[in-house]
């Protein structure tokens, strides 16, 4: 039977990810494994407003197919929101995918030949990493700090390859899963770094939104919208941590001969996104209900940040570090470096807490002196009472 498996099905991420799928909803656990929102934030009354308001033709509209390349209005209201944040619209195509995974999995296929090189971050987003492995690419992680990508290691790995990567994955707005945000110098150099390279790079920009302070919200300005620049860049962004993941929405930017071919590729995919869900965000967007859900998403996020972080200081022991995020979901925790998270994971899980060990983020599965916490999908209660039982044991294990 095994030889029947095509080579894509060797992934070695894939089955982390759907163990920390079944963590983040498990029963009687405090989960700080799910990188989503809680189930009381969506906004369900609106959407069911929005549902039950909708003219008769659009409702008819919403269970029928679509074209590939998005529900058209969608397409005109995420430009018009691209636009206002200074993205290059005009000079680029927009296609609606399902979920921004969806546009990374396109982007792959569009590029990347079995053996092909793939440079991440590391530790990087393990949603992207199952993809790139499915496809067969060589995955070469780059360290990162808390300003962003290593610029060193990076130009000294694009020396040492004898062949040119097909492109550089990077989240550079609340990385996923180090909750870090690249500064403004870090996007300069990393773009000169690129310069004249024929390395494209994949801006995923899915937590752009969530930013914790408005006067910070300048950092998340993307690479795309950066004027000098010699490089290839698609950028990608998400629906999920905005409205919802079920509703599996996403979408990219791109120039438009890489568009052509992507939509291609979508179409063989899955022909389309699903109109019902396009038309729903489309109403929120257009009847202003976004920006205003986006508000309480900040403040939402904020005050648990606020207590992941105050619990972290009052329990975790001197020797633990961690990132204090600007926005986002994540508190990344360094641990010294002959301890493991696996183990710290498996003695926190008998007393029913549970987080995203290192080892799941890094290119290889082996960096395992560092873990994920993820303060946005547990109810807000539970946070100081996690953190308590994470701190006792780490303090075993130590
Ligand atoms: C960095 C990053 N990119 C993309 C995604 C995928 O989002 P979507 O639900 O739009 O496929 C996630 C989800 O966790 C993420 O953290």
């Amino acid at each position: 039977m095994e030889s029947l498996f095509s080579h894509m099905v060797n992934s070695m991420h894939a089955e982390d990810v759907k163990i920390l799928m079944k963590q983040s909803s498990g029963k009687n656990v405090i989960s700080f494994a799910g990188g989503m929102p809680n189930n009381d934030l969506f906004p369900v009354q609106q959407i069911d407003e929005i549902y039950g308001t909708l003219p008769l033709d659009l409702k008819k509209l919403s269970f029928q197919y679509g074209p590939t390349s998005g529900y058209p209005p969608l397409v005109r209201s995420i430009e018009k929101y691209l636009r206002k944040k200074g993205l290059p619209v005009d000079e680029n195509k927009t296609l609606v995918t399902t979920g921004s995974l969806q546009a990374i999995s396109i982007i792959t296929q569009e590029f990347v030949n079995k053996g092909d090189v793939i440079l991440t971050e590391n530790p990087c987003f393990v949603g992207a990493l199952t993809v790139f492995e499915t496809y067969g690419a060589d995955i070469q992680g780059i360290p990162i700090d808390e300003h962003g990508i290593k610029i060193d290691a990076l130009k000294k790995k694009i020396r040492s390859l004898d062949k040119t990567p097909k492109f550089l994955y990077v989240t550079p707005n609340y990385h996923n899963p180090a909750g870090i945000i690249y500064t403004p110098e870090r996007k300069k150099e990393l773009i000169e770094t690129l310069s004249g390279t024929g390395i494209i790079l994949l801006e995923d920009d899915a937590y752009n939104d969530l930013y914790f302070k408005v006067e910070e919200k300048y950092l998340t300005k993307p690479m795309i919208s950066y004027t000098s620049k010699d490089v290839e860049i698609i950028y990608t962004g998400s629906f999920s941590k905005i409205l919802g993941p079920g509703f599996r929405l996403g979408y990219m930017l791109a120039s438009p001969y890489i568009y052509e071919k992507a939509e291609n590729i979508k179409q063989a995919l899955d022909a389309c996104t699903s109109n019902l869900t396009q038309i729903l965000a489309n109403e929120f967007m257009e009847q202003g209900k976004l920006e205003p859900y986006l508000e309480f998403l900040r403040k939402e996020y904020s005050g648990r940040k606020e207590l992941i972080q105050n619990s972290l200081k009052k329990y975790m022991p001197e020797e633990i570090t961690w990132n204090e995020p600007k926005g986002g979901f994540y508190v990344w925790l360094d641990l010294p470096e002959r301890m493991n998270s696996t183990d710290i994971f498996k003695e926190s899980l008998k007393k029913g807490v549970v987080f995203v060990t290192g080892r799941t983020f890094d290119p290889k599965s082996t960096k395992d002196d560092c873990l994920r916490l993820s303060f946005s999908n547990m109810p807000k209660e539970d946070i100081e009472k996690g953190v308590e039982i994470l701190s006792d044991a780490i303090r075993k294990k130590m």
